[in-house]
C-alpha cells in the first residue's frame, strides 16, 4: 500500500529503549543499584530485596552487546535513537560530587556510535531508575534533597554531551507516580505513600524539570528539552453527560503533568482537585517562577491503548470499597488491566493483544491531534509497540502481526499530520527484546530483533533479525510511503 503524502523531510525514524530494561551489567565498572533493580520477575511497582531472580541485573546486556545492536538500529535506518542513561553509572549512590568517570565513558562511546551511524540521540534523563541509595535515604522525589542531586546529574551529561545529545527528555511518564508506579518514577514505597506525596513528588519533579531545561539551554542553546507523558485515549462507556465528565476528569489527572510542563503552571482544576482530596502540597514562589520561567520546548508521549470510562463503574468501585469519588480517581480504578479501568468492562470494537492491551490506532491519531490542539508545541511520540510472545523459527520469526501493528499506527501518524499537527518523530518501543517493565518478562517480546534469552533469564543472548526488520526499515527509507 502506497499512500500519497510523505512524513516531513526528516522527520526521525527510530526506537527507544531505556538502560533498566537493557544494559544488564547492573554492578559493574562502579555502578550501584536503581530502583528497578530490586523489583523481582513477576512484581510490578514495589521492591522486594529478597527474591531470587531480578531481570534487570542481566537485561539483555546491551552492556556487552551494544556495537552489535547499535550497529543493527543503523542498518534499519533509525535517524533517532531514544534511551535513558543509568544514573547509577554516573552517580552510583546519587550523593557523589563527582561523577565515575567509566560510567561516562560507557555512553560516550554509545553516543558517538549512534552519530557515526547517523542517528539523533535523544535522552531520556530519568527512566525509572533512580539510585536506590536515594530513595532508601531520602524516601525519594518525596524530599525536595531530590532536585539538587538530579541537576547534579544533569549537568554532568550536558557539559559532557553538548553537541552530541540533541534532545533530553526530563522524566518517562511523569504523571504515573498517581498511577501506583511511585517506587520507579519517584522512589516512594506505594505499601506506605499517599496521594499526598506523590503529588508532592511530582511538584519537586516539576522543578527539577525546569531546572534541566535551564541548565541544557544555557549549556547547549541548539538542545531541545521536552516531556514524556503517558497517553491513553479515553472513550466514554455511553452518550451519557455523566461519562464524559468521568473522562474530563480523567483526562485532566494526565493534562496535570503535560499542563504544569509546558504550560508553566498549575492549572485550575489541579487546585481544585488538591482541595477536595485534602492534599497540601509544599512549595515556595519561587518554585512556581521557576516553572513559568522554563517550560519544555516540546512535548512527547508513550501510546500503546485506549480505555473507556463509565459513570457507573465509578459508582460501583466507590461503594465497594466505600471510598469518595475523588480517591476512585486517585487509586481504585487504576488497578488492574488499563482497557476495563473505570468500566469493568473491554471495548467491544477493539481487539485485544494476549496481555490484554488494546490495539487501537485510532487512538494514535486522536492522540496526536488532542495534545496538538492543547498544547501548539513540536510533538514526539516516545513510544509505541506490540509485545507478544514468540519462538524462533528458521532463525527468524514471521511476525506479520507487528508489521500491521506498526503500519496502521503509522498510517494514523500520517493523518495526524494531514491535520496540520506538528509530530516530528517516531520512536518504536523495544526495537530490540529486552526485558518488561510491567511484567520483568523477557517473554513479552516487542523486537525487531529477537534476543535469546528466556523469564529465567537463561539463554545464549544472540541477535536474530525478525522480519519485521525488514519492514521496519523498507518504511524508513521511503520515510513512511511504502507501508
Ligand atoms: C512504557 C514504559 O510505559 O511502557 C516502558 O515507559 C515500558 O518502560 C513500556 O517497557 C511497555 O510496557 P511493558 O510493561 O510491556 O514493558
Amino acid at each position: 500500500l502506497i499512500i500519497p503524502e510523505d512524513f516531513p523531510k526528516g522527520f526521525l525514524w527510530g526506537g527507544a529503549t531505556a538502560a533498566n530494561q537493557y544494559e544488564g551489567a547492573y554492578m559493574e565498572d562502579g555502578k550501584l543499584p536503581s530502583v528497578a533493580d530490586v523489583q523481582p520477575h513477576g512484581v510490578f511497582g514495589y521492591p522486594d530485596r529478597n527474591a531470587k531472580y531480578y531481570p534487570t541485573h542481566g537485561g539483555i546486556d546491551f552492556y556487552h552487546h551494544w556495537q552489535e545492536d547499535i550497529s543493527e538500529f543503523g542498518e534499519m535506518g533509525f535517524n533517532v535513537y531514544r534511551t535513558s542513561v543509568a544514573w547509577t553509572r554516573l552517580f552510583p549512590t546519587g550523593e557523589e560530587e563527582e561523577p565515575n568517570e567509566l560510567g561516562l565513558q560507557f555512553y560516550d562511546q554509545v553516543f558517538k556510535t549512534c552519530r557515526e551511524k547517523g542517528m539523533e540521540v535523544m535522552v531520556t534523563i530519568s527512566h525509572y531508575e533512580m539510585p536506590l541509595h536515594l530513595a532508601d535515604k531520602y524516601g525519594g522525589w518525596k524530599s525536595r534533597k531530590m532536585i539538587d542531586f538530579y541537576t547534579k546529574f544533569v549537568k554532568t551529561m550536558v557539559e559532557r554531551w553538548h553537541g552530541v545529545v540533541k534532545y533530553w527528555l526530563t522524566f518517562n511518564e511523569i504523571g504515573n507516580n498517581i498511577h501506583k508506579m511511585e517506587w520507579m518514577t519517584a522512589g516512594i514505597d506505594p505499601k506506605t505513600s499517599t496521594l499526598n506525596d506523590v503529588y508532592q513528588a511530582s511538584h519537586h519533579q516539576f522543578v527539577a524539570s525546569s531546572l534541566a531545561v535551564k541548565i541544557i539551554h544555557e549549556i547547549d542553546p541548539e538542545a531541545k528539552v521536552g516531556s514524556v507523558i503517558e497517553y491513553k485515549t479515553i472513550y466514554p462507556m455511553s452518550c451519557d453527560p455523566k461519562d464524559s465528565i468521568v473522562v474530563l476528569k480523567e483526562k485532566q489527572r494526565g493534562y496535570f503533568f503535560s499542563d504544569v510542563q509546558v504550560r508553566g503552571q498549575y492549572p485550575g482544576y489541579a487546585w481544585e482537585y488538591f482541595k477536595e482530596n485534602d492534599i497540601n502540597i509544599e512549595y515556595t514562589d519561587e518554585d512556581m517562577a521557576i516553572i513559568k520561567q522554563y517550560p519544555v520546548d516540546f512535548l512527547s508521549f508513550t501510546y500503546y491503548r485506549s480505555r473507556i470510562a463509565s459513570k457507573d463503574y465509578v459508582e460501583s468501585v466507590q461503594k465497594e470499597t466505600n471510598t469518595s469519588d475523588k480517591e476512585i480517581h486517585g487509586d481504585t480504578a487504576y488497578r488492574g488491566d488499563d482497557n476495563i479501568v473505570n468500566t469493568g468492562k473491554t471495548n467491544p470494537y477493539l481487539k485485544l493483544t494476549p496481555s490484554g492491551w488494546s490495539i487501537d490506532p485510532d487512538g494514535l491519531y486522536l492522540a496526536l491531534v488532542d495534545l496538538y490542539d492543547r498544547y501548539q508545541v513540536p510533538i514526539f511520540v516516545a513510544e509505541n509497540g506490540l509485545g507478544i510472545k514468540e519462538t524462533l523459527v528458521n532463525g527468524t520469526v514471521n511476525d506479520t502481526y507487528r508489521m500491521e501493528y506498526l503500519r496502521d499506527h503509522v498510517i494514523a501518524m500520517q493523518n495526524a499530520i494531514k491535520d496540520g499537527v506538528d509530530l516530528f518523530g517516531y520512536a518504536w518501543w523495544g526495537p530490540i527484546d529486552i526485558v518488561s517493565n510491567g511484567s520483568g518478562q523477557m517473554s513479552k517480546r516487542y523486537g525487531f530483533i529477537y534476543v535469546d534469552r528466556n523469564d529465567a533469564g537463561e539463554g545464549t543472548l544472540k541477535r536474530y533479525r525478525k522480519q519485521s526488520f525488514y519492514y521496519y526499515k523498507k518504511l524508513i527509507a521511503s520515510n513512511g510511503r511504502d507501508l
